[in-house]
């Protein structure tokens, strides 16, 4: 490895970051980290910090997960790769989609259809939604539904169905046929309506409306995350989910559900549909199935939706799609580790309990510090704080200031994540009390300099 003045003087010189601007890496050089242990990461200066992030939401059972670790570096022995596309597989994997199949048995969905991330597993679901209708003869249906600020990754099908302005507008003209419905976001909406039940049935009302507008037989699928992570962590009444999952049964149109977030025990449920009580067509999942230490992920199926392709007499089942790196043999040795350890350590419960000490501490911190807007959370480890410029009139922060917050957090202990004017916090699911609680003091300290 090169030395440090080599690494600091060419930091961001030679690559662009993802979801920022060249000149601002420039202008602002990237923490460069260097080493991770637990719950905590180290930089290249040797400062240690709380990560508050969990990597980028996958992180979830820290940076020390020996048997993940072990089950990559034995796999890289064994079979470092090969294909799963038509006529060859490997051992790991068939083992994972058996053990796939088990944890999502009370979501409803035994089949796995494997990817590379999550934006794969999006448009993974979009496609086997419209093919599945194609199959059963309603070829019309091809359009798809989805939440304003809901998120669901970087292809041209999941920025479609994205509904934050800034993944989508420089990249426009996207995807034909996707409509967007209002999120149940009790802060702003377009209801002006602050009771969360009342939202959501006014939300429920609108989407039915559209689906009247559209016509249900042109509308192939309904995507949403169960709880809207990068959109500002926006946790839906819980008559929500199960609301729209009516509305599409009775329609004919299919729920996705992207749980590349919520899956494996984030909302201190297994899996987000589980949180709510639905069972989703498809769930996109990612992140967390291998703790983040190899790029995975897995389209989870209904048994309604594989029974219609694997009972297909036409032809038209035969699957287009997939990738060179559909079902890796050392993501799926990873993935195994990964699950058996989530199991043993229950992480459901710790995330529950933690993330109740994380909302409890956030509000009060909004008692004290004016620029807090709007605590978000209550469901497990995914909690944000969005800032105002003014709290009447809900103005929202000058960039500057949540970036001024993440900067002096940082330096007390605790790396934050800054997304428009929130602070999203997203730690592993085995912090400890401790760790929360320097999370917390360090929000504070950075609040206080604003
Ligand atoms: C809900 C959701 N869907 C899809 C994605 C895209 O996943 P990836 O960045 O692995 O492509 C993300 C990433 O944060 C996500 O939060």
């Amino acid at each position: 490895m090169r030395d440090e003045n080599f690494l600091k003087a060419n930091n961001a010189r030679s690559f662009w970051h993802p979801m920022t601007a060249p000149a601002d890496s420039l202008a602002n050089p990237p923490t460069i980290i260097t080493g991770g242990a637990g719950t905590r990461i180290r930089d290249i200066d040797g400062h240690e910090v709380v990560d508050a992030v969990g990597g980028l939401w996958n992180v979830n059972l820290g940076y020390s997960c020996q048997p993940v670790k072990d089950a990559i570096a034995a796999q890289l022995q064994q079979l470092p790769y090969y294909s799963t596309f038509r006529g060859t597989s490997n051992d790991c994997v068939i083992e994972l989609a058996e053990e796939l199949r088990t944890f999502f048995e009370p979501d409803g969905l035994t089949r796995a259809f494997f990817t590379s991330g999550g934006s794969d597993s999006v448009e993974t679901a979009l496609r086997l939604a419209r093919q599945y209708h194609k199959i059963r003869g309603e070829a019309g249906r091809v359009k798809f539904l989805s939440l304003k600020k809901g998120y669901h990754g970087t292809h041209i099908g999941g920025a479609s169905v994205n509904g934050n302005a800034n993944f989508r507008t420089a990249y426009e003209p996207l995807l034909p046929g996707c409509h967007h419905i209002p999120a149940p976001y009790t802060y702003r909406n377009p209801f002006n309506e602050t009771d969360p039940q009342r939202l959501a049935a006014l939300c429920l009302a609108a989407l039915e409306d559209e689906i009247a507008f559209q016509a249900p037989g042109t509308i192939a699928a309904f995507i949403m995350e169960p709880i809207l992570g990068a959109g500002g962590v926006i946790v839906p009444h819980e008559s929500f989910m199960p609301g729209v999952a009516a509305i599409c049964k009775r329609n004919g149109i299919l729920l996705i559900a992207d749980e590349v977030i919520t899956a494996f025990g984030r909302t201190g449920a297994w899996t987000g549909s589980r949180l709510w009580g639905v069972k989703p067509d498809f769930a996109c999942t990612a992140k967390a199935i291998t703790n983040g230490y190899f790029p995975f992920g897995a389209v989870m199926i209904a048994e309604g939706v594989a029974e219609v392709f694997e009972g297909d007499q036409t032809g038209k089942a035969a699957i287009g799609h997939g990738y060179t790196y559909s079902g890796h043999p050392v993501g799926a040795a990873a993935a195994l580790a990964c699950l058996a350890e989530t199991r043993r350590l229950n992480v459901v419960e710790n995330a529950a309990a933690r993330g109740k000490q994380l909302h409890d501490g956030l509000l009060a911190l909004q008692a004290k510090h004016e620029v807090i807007g709007d605590v978000r959370g209550g469901r497990g480890l995914m909690l944000a704080l969005e800032l105002v410029a003014d709290r009447a009139t809900k103005k929202p922060a000058d960039k500057a200031v949540p970036a001024a917050v993440q900067v002096a957090a940082y330096k007390a202990g605790a790396m934050v994540r800054v997304s428009g004017p929130n602070i999203i916090l997203s730690p592993p699911l085995i912090v400890t009390p401790e760790d929360v609680t320097v999370i917390l003091s360090a929000l504070d300290a950075g609040l206080s300099g604003v």
